[in-house]
């Protein structure tokens, strides 16, 4: 599959842009996991207009995570299109990602993100114009819809399509289900066997498995698929997902102490990228390590969690780290 002239191989395997996570030294650790594309959390089009510091760090993208997109929201065509030539002259990303589909209020509520579903014109008028201000390739991330009485993606798939964009992820959820219910990937097969449509479309919504992975794939036909919350505190989750896509088998060679290692990694690069303190560099990780499916099942684990939620540095949480591995892995 291809995205403008950047060639992402045969079954490509995104990390979803998620705010709060998916920072560069999240990223960092995902592409050297197997991820095909990483995607920067969203930034407002209008902080980075202003400059503000937060949003230019957002951008920043490093060689070793390419390609890489970044995605910018907002909601009127001059802020977008000088948002878009600010993101690419500043960060040269190998994409750019337009959000159309970000729920939460104060983005939706306001007409950016999601808001744009209830007035598809302008979001068309505004992705238009970003594809006509840029040189990189465009590329477009929203949902099925506001909600189910108005499940608009395969119309839109072509509108947009027509703006010029190089590929269209699709979330199978409305609007209306914020992270509610399950992802409806029937439609984002509807929009794939249109016949219309020749950009390649991601699939994306609760794919945590291999096996669902490789579901999506098969059963929806997409080109891609983008993997998200199921990439919380196991970025070698991709790893997985590329065995299985190719040999059908489970990888399961990745132990609980390679598992720990790759969390500590984690937590280094969380504090070497994070340029305020090294108190904000934890701050960003300990939720990922806390969430982390390593540590599911395992009786007895809820002071451990709460210790990781609670530590200010790195040799706290390598401590707590540690005593985890001698008391519950290395006894397994
Ligand atoms: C914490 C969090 C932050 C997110 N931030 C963004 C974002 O910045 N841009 C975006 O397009 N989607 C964002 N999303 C949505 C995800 O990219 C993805 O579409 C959604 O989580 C469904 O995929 P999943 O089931 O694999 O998690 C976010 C989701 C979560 C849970």
């Amino acid at each position: 599959m291809t995205i403008g002239n950047i060639n992402l191989g045969s079954q490509p395997v995104m990390l979803a842009p998620m705010e709060d996570v998916t920072d560069q030294a999240f990223r960092l650790l995902c592409k050297e996991f197997g991820a095909s594309m990483v995607y920067s959390e969203f930034v407002s089009a209008d902080a980075l207009i202003r400059s503000v510091s937060r949003s230019l760090e957002k951008i920043t993208l490093s060689d070793l995570e390419r390609p890489a997109a970044v995605q910018i929201y907002g909601r009127d065509v001059d802020s977008m299109v000088e948002a878009a030539r600010i993101v690419e002259s500043e960060a040269h990303p190998d994409v750019i990602d337009i959000n159309w589909g970000c729920p939460v209020k104060k983005v939706a509520g306001k007409g950016a993100g999601a808001g744009m579903l209830r007035n598809p014109e302008l979001m068309l008028q505004i992705t238009r114009a970003v594809v006509d201000a840029v040189k990189t390739p465009v590329t477009v991330k929203t949902r099925l819809g506001w909600d189910h009485n108005s499940i608009i993606i395969n119309t839109l798939a072509e509108q947009l399509q027509d703006c010029g964009i190089q590929a269209l992820t699709i979330h199978g959820r409305t609007r209306s289900q914020m992270y509610t219910g399950l992802a409806d990937w029937e439609p984002i097969g509807e929009v794939k066997r249109n016949p219309r449509i020749t950009i390649p479309i991601i699939g994306n919504g609760d794919i945590d498995s291999p096996e669902r992975a490789k579901e999506c794939f098969d059963r929806y036909g997409v080109d891609a698929i983008m993997v998200g919350r199921a990439t919380f505190g196991q970025p070698w989750i991709f790893r997985e997902i590329r065995h299985y896509l190719l040999t059908g088998q489970t990888l399961d060679s990745l132990t609980a102490s390679w598992k720990l290692n790759v969390l500590r990694r984690q937590v280094l690069q969380s504090v070497e990228c994070n340029k305020k303190s090294e108190l904000s560099g934890i701050m960003h990780v300990r939720r990922h390590l806390a969430a982390s499916p390593l540590f599911k099942g395992i009786p007895n684990f809820r002071s451990h969690r709460i210790a990781m939620l609670r530590a200010e540095t790195v040799d706290q949480l390598f401590s707590i780290l540690d005593e985890i591995e001698h008391t519950f892995i290395l006894t397994e």
